[in-house]
């Protein structure tokens, strides 16, 4: 089932239902909700868009009466065939297609290493199903190196859970598939290098962007973080013309950037005729509020490159992840032959992922991570406030697989993982996070919970606990 991403605007005039309907009629009309379509459930659209059920009800009631849906007994609303490809002027959707210090020590027994996900609850049969069915279907393409932005119907199906999830708008042939973020922000920088010497960067941020940034030759400019992310005025004053960001879970500490911030982000790309690179790497697991559209649906004037990633919400071992270009990089990519660099993902992998998101099972295990992460993050956030209260500050608990946590027990950072190590526990360092780490946090932490079962969570924060605190518990 599609999710529908808009932004209502609730001081204006015009009532939320009308606001909802007209969104849904332009999108069947441009063609990027086609005949067929399933609208969601009342039920969850309005969970989505945090609005009421009576709100949604009447923007139903209202597509129905003018027959731009259909309604199916015990189904539900079904977009209707308008025939629109007869009409010469529609635009449709173009239709084509750590370090590993556990290892090193066999005395930890709860480790909370950001990147691990949750293992129990993938769907192992239907992936098995569905990797066999992916070999079956076309045994010539499979034998060929295929397509080297990616294949054609995966590229489909991701722009359409893009479009329904974070509101971005692109077609097919504007998504790139690579083997990881990396891999993509890699092949970008080629790109922006020719124009640009150098790239601002949130500070701190991902240190895994970071390298490949300076790696490509970009000269860092790091901008220092307000409480509501990027400062703004310092990313002028940087006179950067490219910011890598993670506006929608700021990399690490979390935060989401609100809308009115996003806005002057596009300002700033509009006015220098710069170009944002928005890392969307775990949108997906939004805990708090209504979603905020993507920086990429926001803008219109083709500033943003889009980036994502099947790390968190898949595997991490799958090594999917896609990156949307506007117009005017993408035929910088065919100019410069960027073509010539083949594909970095298997085609049986992506036909299978392809099959996975056609037949619905992403939305569903999207649903069912939604659920597994939020139940794993409010235990353990729940149980060091219960242990530890006021003696540690949680940072970033909006989203994501992560949490940092503040110590206030005078011990820094190395002391910390030291202590927590010889409880059998391993936490992360934050300081590789900042470009100069002589501005850095000094007694803080990283926990990642996505591995770890919810007995194993409890369990670790105790030895935590135990281990900064000194508490005997019995
Ligand atoms: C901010 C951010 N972007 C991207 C990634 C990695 O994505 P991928 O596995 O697709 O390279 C991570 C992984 O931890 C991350 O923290």
């Amino acid at each position: 089932m599609i999710d529908l991403t808009l932004l209502l605007k609730r001081e204006s005039e015009e009532p939320l239902y009308t606001q909802l309907y007209q969104y849904i009629k332009k999108e069947i009309m441009n063609g990027k909700l086609p005949a067929q379509t399933r609208l969601p459930s009342i039920r969850s659209l309005s969970a989505h868009l945090h609005i009421s059920r009576n709100t949604v009800d009447l923007a139903y009631q209202q597509l129905l009466a003018e027959g731009y849906v259909l309604s199916k007994p015990r189904s539900g609303l079904y977009v209707m065939d308008l025939q629109l490809d007869t009409l010469p002027s529609s635009p449709h959707v173009r239709k084509q297609g750590s370090e590993d210090h556990a290892l090193a020590h066999p005395s930890i027994q709860y480790n909370f290493r950001y990147g691990d996900v949750d293992a129990e609850h993938f769907p192992l049969a239907t992936w098995r199903k569905l990797s066999n069915l992916s070999l079956q279907q076309n045994h010539q393409a499979l034998f060929s190196y295929g397509d080297p932005l990616g294949e054609p119907g995966l590229r489909m199906e991701i722009a359409k859970y893009l479009h329904g999830s974070r509101g971005v708008n692109c077609s097919p042939d504007q998504i790139m598939i690579g083997a990881g973020i990396q891999y993509l922000l890699a092949v970008l920088s080629g790109l922006l290098k020719p124009d640009n010497r150098s790239i601002a960067m949130e500070e701190p941020g991902y240190d895994g962007a970071r390298t490949i940034f300076q790696h490509h030759g970009l000269q860092l400019r790091p901008i220092p973080l307000e409480t509501d992310g990027l400062h703004i005025q310092q990313l002028y004053e940087s006179q950067s013309r490219i910011a890598y960001i993670t506006p929608s879970h700021q990399f690490p500490y979390g935060m989401v950037m609100p809308l009115h911030k996003r806005m002057q982000l596009l300002k700033w790309a509009a006015d220098q005729n710069g170009i944002i690179i928005e890392d969307d790497y775990d949108s997906e697991f939004r805990y708090v509020g209504k979603p905020i559209p993507s920086l990429q649906s926001l803008d219109s004037h083709q500033r943003t490159v889009y980036l994502g990633t099947f790390s968190k919400c898949l595997l991490p071992s799958i090594r999917i992840a896609y990156m949307v270009l506007p117009k005017h990089l993408l035929e910088l990519h065919n100019k410069h032959n960027y073509r010539l660099y083949d594909q970095t993902v298997s085609r049986f992998h992506q036909n299978t992922l392809e099959l996975f998101m056609r037949n619905g099972h992403w939305e569903a295990h999207i649903r069912k991570m939604r659920k597994v992460y939020r139940h794993k993050q409010s235990t353990l956030i729940s149980t060091i406030q219960q242990l530890m209260g006021s003696n540690v500050t949680v940072i970033g608990q909006d989203a994501g697989l992560h949490i940092l946590l503040r110590v206030h027990n005078g011990m820094h950072e190395q002391q910390l993982i030291a202590t927590a190590e010889k409880e059998g526990t391993q936490v992360y360092p934050v300081l590789p996070f900042w470009a100069q780490q002589a501005q850095a946090e000094q007694s803080m932490v990283q926990i990642g919970f996505g591995g770890l079962s919810m007995e194993d969570i409890q369990k670790g924060v105790h030895s935590l606990h135990r281990a900064w605190f000194g508490e005997s518990e019995r």
